[in-house]
């Protein structure tokens, strides 16, 4: 309910002042200037956007409590998307962890430590799909599942906003960026989108309303361009899905500067246009630029825009400001929250790393190593002992020296027992000069093990950083094939934003752990794990392809008309000179590299194995509203204690639209001791195998169903059910 003071400050606010609220304000300096604290005084200023000294973030409350007309404080907006100064690794990283309470942990330090230089607004989560590795911002994403990214995506959230907004510590999340951002042209950031309908509201935007329903505060409008329409213009998706279907009850602010961006669209002739467009499709606060602050006065005058519009815009941005509790205490006084950067933190960080990593092979069981029987060890590469670059994107705040690298962990973890030849070998990832490999080479040669890593440095992934080749950069493969060739073995650990096309890469080493950008605390995981002090859990959150001409390469993918089989598989190699073209394989697949993707979605390795046993339906057959049982014996068979993510996936094998080749439904992440089983329980209604027909109806369809319970999104134990008329 509107508090009735709410109510009276909206009355009494002229055009302006209102106005004032849906301006979001960039300031990034020590010293506020005349000019910013002028337009405070005025009421101009809804939001900061970026200011993190606590001294300069109470005062710029003040200018807007003390000495406003009428003294309403400010949201104080900042980018914390893994981390504040305790980083995280990348949300792609914590989704490879598919643990809800994990994300949800990082996420509430995160707010914490924002909280304690009195920011009270973070742009996160950000759930769009993402399904083109070549596209930057992947790394800020929780990868290629709405169903994965939906819960994921609840789970941060929640852990941003806690139970209660108003209590200390807790911070108003924003759903980004609405919608389909992330479905841009060759993977290229800001370009255009074209989503059907059908996709869109299938794939695309679950994560978006299940972040609706957990009573996200925010929402953000994409940069990009939906179907012709910019999303900072798009009525049908900010008013007519958001507000009347979905029933919406917080504000959109647009991204920096996509209002005026409208024009450069060649949406709108002017700013002024622009500000008509994005007002009158529902973007609520507009960031950064001034459009709002110009036009919406006269567009008001001129009554293209309705009053009521802006009534409503300044009524919810009033209304989160209540929720948080800034009414009543604006300031922040530091002393009453954790210190950021505390030993939990560092411990939750080291925690979310060490399940995030995902082991992608692991030849002979070569790891863990045994530090007591290692006398040499060569640790090999530009990201081995680089406190900023295993960070990742999007870390303004988190400050390298708090970093621990691997070459720190490892160095105190076989301290005494073995020799470390440490070698950078290249200055940087992408570096082409390969004079140092000679040094490389000869420490792998005499060592016992060489631990190489490796990878993509922050610059690398994160917005407006997309790459059109996704290997591992520089000539950082060559340096693979020349340590090779000691016959040495090889721990590869790769440190990167997003999926990378390593094929060639494999068969030279024993073993790869994939370690996306770890966070502050990236050394002592990456070191527990090679050690046997953990063990691995992480899944891949979204697929690897083998070649980057797969992309967009994805499990959930259609079945289509001619399925690629290894039947009708035919490589390049395999054609014979002047065949003609009727005979090749008439499948949907390339001539040049396999059908299937290096790894695909769910994948991951561990020390320990686990058998899936015995599954078991409740019922064969059931009504339309039922709810089916599934349950599996799940045994953790090797002699390592581990964690199992078991995974359940269907398929609903005639749809009135083509249905995926498998979906993702439930999954649940099991702790076993070696030796030790489980039953695994998943409670599936029918509901939950809901999509959108053809006539956009959210509806369960009759039929028969496929179900598959497993470790991975190509295995698992395969079973049948039917759903009939209730
Ligand atoms: O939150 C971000 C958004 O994701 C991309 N553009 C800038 C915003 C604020 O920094």
């Amino acid at each position: 309910a509107e508090p009735d003071m709410l109510v009276g400050i909206l009355d009494s606010m002229t055009v302006q002042e209102k106005i004032g609220q849906m301006s979001q304000i960039f300031s990034h300096s020590e010293h506020i200037t005349e000019h910013l604290a002028y337009s405070i005084r005025q009421g101009r200023v809804g939001s900061i956007l970026n200011e993190v000294r606590l001294h300069t973030v109470n005062e710029l409350q003040r200018l807007a409590v003390e000495e406003s007309r009428l003294g309403i404080p400010l949201l104080i907006g900042r980018d914390v998307i893994h981390g504040f100064n305790t980083i995280f690794p990348i949300p792609l990283g914590q989704a490879a962890s598919w643990c809800v309470e994990t994300v949800k942990q990082c996420a509430h330090i995160s707010a914490l430590e924002a909280a304690s230089v009195g920011v009270n607004w973070t742009f996160a989560p950000m759930i769009d799909i993402s399904r083109d590795p070549r596209w930057g911002r992947i790394a800020e994403s929780l990868g290629e599942d709405p169903y994965l990214c939906s819960v994921l995506g609840v789970a941060m959230l929640q852990g941003f906003q806690g139970d209660e907004l108003h209590k200390n510590g807790s911070i108003a999340a924003c759903a980004k960026h609405f919608a389909g951002y992330g479905a841009g042209e060759s993977g290229r950031d800001y370009s255009t989108t074209n989503i059907p309908e059908n996709e869109l509201r299938n794939v695309y935007l679950p994560p978006f309303k299940a972040a609706a329903d957990a009573g996200v505060a925010t929402f953000m409008a994409a940069f990009s361009d939906l179907n012709g329409v910019p999303a900072s213009g798009n009525k049908w998706l900010m008013t007519d899905i958001l507000r009347e279907e979905w029933d919406y009850k917080g504000f959109v602010v647009s991204d920096w500067e996509s209002v005026i961006q409208l024009t450069t669209h060649g949406f709108s002739k002017d700013n002024k246009d622009a500000a008509y467009e994005a007002a009158n499709a529902g973007i609520d606060m507009e960031m950064v630029s001034s459009a709002y602050f110009e036009h919406l006065p006269d567009l008001v005058a001129e009554g293209r825009i309705d009053m009521r519009q802006i009534n409503n815009a300044v009524k919810k941005i009033l209304h989160l400001k209540w929720q948080l509790g800034l009414f009543d205490s604006p300031y922040t006084d530091a002393s009453l929250l954790p210190k950021p950067l505390n030993s939990q933190n560092l411990q939750a960080a080291k925690d979310a790393a060490i399940k995030s990593c995902v082991l992608l092979k692991n030849d002979k069981n070569i790891l863990p190593l045994s530090a007591g029987s290692l006398h040499s060890v060569a640790i090999i590469g530009p990201l081995a002992d680089d406190p900023y670059e295993q960070l990742g994107t999007w870390i303004f705040d988190g400050d390298p020296q708090h970093s621990q690298t691997c070459l720190t962990a490892i160095t105190q973890e076989l301290s005494g027992k073995a020799n470390i030849h440490h070698v950078k070998a290249m200055q940087t990832s992408r570096s082409h000069d390969q004079a140092d490999f000679k040094q490389a080479v000869k420490s792998a040669s005499t060592a016992d093990v060489a631990i190489l890593i490796l990878g993509e440095e922050s610059i690398l992934s994160g917005e407006a950083h997309c790459r059109a080749e996704i290997d591992l950069p520089g000539c950082q493969e060559q340096l693979i094939n020349a340590i090779a060739e000691t016959g040495t073995p090889i721990v590869l650990v790769i440190m990167a934003g997003r999926p990378l096309t390593i094929e060639t890469v494999l068969p030279k080493v024993d073993a790869v752990l994939f370690a996306w950008h770890p966070g502050t605390m990236g050394g002592p995981a990456i070191a527990d794990l090679l050690f046997g002090k953990a063990c691995p859990s992480g899944k891949l959150p979204v697929t690897f392809p083998r070649k980057v001409g797969q992309v967009p390469i994805y499990y959930a993918q259609k079945h289509s008309g001619k399925p690629a089989t290894e039947q009708a598989f035919i490589h390049m190699d395999n054609i014979p000179v002047h065949s003609p073209q009727t005979s090749l394989g008439m499948a949907a697949t390339h001539l040049d590299t396999h059908f299937s993707p290096l790894f695909p979605f769910g994948f991951g390795l561990s020390y320990t194995q686990f058998s899936y046993q015995n599954l078991e339906l409740s019922h064969k057959t059931l009504k339309l509203g039922e709810t089916l049982v599934v349950r599996v014996l799940l045994t953790n068979v090797g002699d390592t204690d581990g964690e199992e993510i078991a995974q359940l996936y269907i398929r609903d094998l005639v749809g009135s639209v083509t249905r995926p080749v498998k979906e993702l439904k439930d999954f649940k992440r099991v702790k076993l001791t070696a030796g030790k089983n489980e039953w695994v329980t998943f409670e599936l209604s029918t509901d939950k195998l809901a999509f959108y027909d053809r006539n956009m109806q959210l509806k369960t369809e009759t039929g028969q169903f496929h179900l598959w319970l497993g470790a991975c999104s190509q295995t698992g134990l395969k079973d049948e059910f039917e759903i009939i008329d209730d």
